[in-house]
């Protein structure tokens, strides 16, 4: 025994890397047999791998230029980052985009903007811009909601973002008055924190769910009753990122809490199908929608990812028929972010956003529908020229989903769906997301929604308005690459936009049904 301990401590410390060395080499050539490289090349063909899975990290620190990533570049980052902590957001020496490219906007400014008058709410609070319509007006619904804000949080899950995110996210919209959108996961203590809350269902009827996996009317009362926080209602149909396309929660994840928030049982796998049970067709949709309205008082509204038209021109000539129907509608582009989507539907499955936006917008403009609905759009849209080229063609608010998600400190690495998230945002992982500072990134969130909004403003001003949704089809430009160069929204997309009954900001500020706390900021 004591010969070997001697013959151990004998070998010098490069010996024993070449022993690790060797014990991988015979391990790579005579006992793995899922990767060929590493049998063909041992112990080196490790390195291949490695490079491999720093490869997107080598990217973005150190290769991809300013404006090459994507879903979002360098400068889009960075902007909501600066934005989100109130640090300096400007860029200096000029644009460093091709401004000639195809497909960019330019904002077309007046030659003398806006002057905003004294006494004014934006003199007061230069954040403050809310939705210019109320949900659920036209359809006379017992708790109509405006919006206190044009930007909001986008559908997202507790189970796909951590406990962590949520709270920071509501309590971030408690602080900017915007609302959070509980996304499928049903509403957990995190979404209570004190911001206005617009609870989502989908086919898995999380939180509203009854035992045969079916919707439960009974549990959606209930539910609204006891969350006053809840200001609305929304049915995801589908989503950019993977219309028509379930999805799996494996047992495993299925912990106390989140069994005991969605309504499923702890350890068994849950399966949301790709198509709803509590309807089938558009009239039974639109059953469910007034019956939900009827029964909470709510505001009841859609979300969809965009493909075929047919069951959209259904849906709105039965509106017009009903004299009923969606309070809102989301528009979601298939540039849409999710917690996990194969590529071959992230990518290719349903219409990018204008796209998209334009063909339905156009089916309710027709009918004569549009002041009925409450536009919402989501889909890369955090940006302020690019919300004002929605709010152009018709769009009344947007939502955010990862442009939020990285206010809150999410580094876009890409894993949402390995549970491996290193920012914490997007992971059950508890060490992960210990690293997350909750009344921290809640002050983030806030900051980056009030930021968006201000500048909002102030392209709005500059072009000569008070308020984003008196932007007509003609104030934004598109570079199309045909002999046209450059054309203004209503020739490239062919319809004009109905002017949104905007009165004045003051009117909005004096709205019984202003969302936000009751204690809004009155600053004048
Ligand atoms: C992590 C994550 C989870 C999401 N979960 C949902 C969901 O539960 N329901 C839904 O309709 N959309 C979901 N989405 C889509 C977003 O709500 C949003 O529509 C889409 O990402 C486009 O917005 P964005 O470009 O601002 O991210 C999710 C997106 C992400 C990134």
């Amino acid at each position: 025994m004591e010969a070997i301990l001697d013959f151990l401590s004998s070998i010098s410390w490069w010996g024993w890397i070449l022993i690790f060395l060797m014990i991988v080499a015979i391990r790579d050539i005579f006992f793995q047999k899922a990767h060929t490289i590493s049998h063909n090349f041992p112990v080196v063909g490790h390195l291949r791998y490695w490079l491999e899975s720093i490869g997107p990290e080598m990217r973005q620190y150190f290769v991809a230029n300013n404006r090459e990533e994507l879903p979002f570049n360098r400068i889009e980052r960075s902007w909501i980052y600066a934005s989100a902590k109130k640090e300096n957001n400007y860029e200096g020496f000029g644009t460093d985009r091709d401004i000639y490219a195809h497909q960019h906007i330019f904002v077309k400014n007046a030659m003398i903007g806006f002057q905003v008058p004294e006494k004014h709410p934006n003199i007061a609070n230069p954040y403050f811009l809310p939705c210019a319509k109320v949900m659920g007006a036209y359809n006379k619904r017992r708790k109509p909601y405006r919006p206190a804000s044009v930007i909001n949080v986008s559908a997202m899950s507790f189970g796909s973002l951590s406990a962590a995110a949520v709270e920071s996210l509501n309590k971030g919209v408690e602080k900017c008055q915007a609302y959070h959108n509980t996304g499928e996961g049903g509403l957990s203590p995190y979404h209570r924190k004190g911001g206005d809350v617009i609870f989502h269902f989908g086919t898995g009827y999380f939180g509203v769910r009854n035992k045969e996996g079916g919707f439960s009317m009974e549990k959606m009362k209930i539910l609204v009753d006891e969350n006053p926080c809840i200001k609305a209602v929304e049915i995801k149909l589908s989503q950019g990122a993977k219309p028509g396309k379930g999805g799996v929660l494996p047992g495993s994840k299925i912990t106390k809490e989140l069994a005991e928030i969605r309504g499923v049982e702890i350890g068994k796998d849950v399966i949301s199908p790709p198509t709803h049970k509590a309807f089938s067709n558009i009239p039974e949709l639109l059953d469910l929608i007034e019956a939900i309205a009827e029964e909470t008082g709510l505001p009841v509204g859609i979300k969809g990812a965009v493909g075929k038209v047919e069951q959209w021109e259904e849906l709105a000539d039965l509106m017009k028929k009903k004299g009923k129907g969606p309070d809102f509608i989301t528009i979601d582009g298939g540039e849409g972010g999710t917690g996990a989507a194969p590529p071959s539907f992230a990518d290719h499955v349903s219409l990018p956003w204008t796209y998209g936006f334009t063909s339905i917008y156009k089916i309710f403009l027709d009918r004569g529908l549009t002041d009925r609905i409450v536009f919402i759009g989501s889909g890369k849209l955090g940006f302020p020229a690019k919300a004002a080229m929605a709010f152009a063609m018709g769009a009344d608010c947007i939502n955010v989903a990862r442009e939020a998600m990285m206010s809150i400190g999410c580094i876009q690495a890409q894993v949402c769906h390995t549970n491996r998230c290193p920012s914490g945002v997007a992971t059950q992982n508890k060490w992960l997301q210990n690293g997350i500072n909750v009344p921290l990134k809640s002050d983030r969130l806030a900051q980056y929604f009030k930021t968006f909004r201000k500048e909002l403003l102030e392209i709005t001003h500059a072009a000569g308005y008070e308020h984003p949704c008196q932007f007509h089809m003609e104030d934004i430009q598109v570079n199309v690459d045909d002999d046209y160069l450059s054309s203004n929204l209503r020739t490239v997309y062919k319809y004009q936009k109905e002017q949104v009954g905007f009165h004045s900001m003051q009117e909005l500020y004096d709205c019984q049904h202003l969302g936000g706390k009751p204690t809004y900021e009155k600053t004048l």
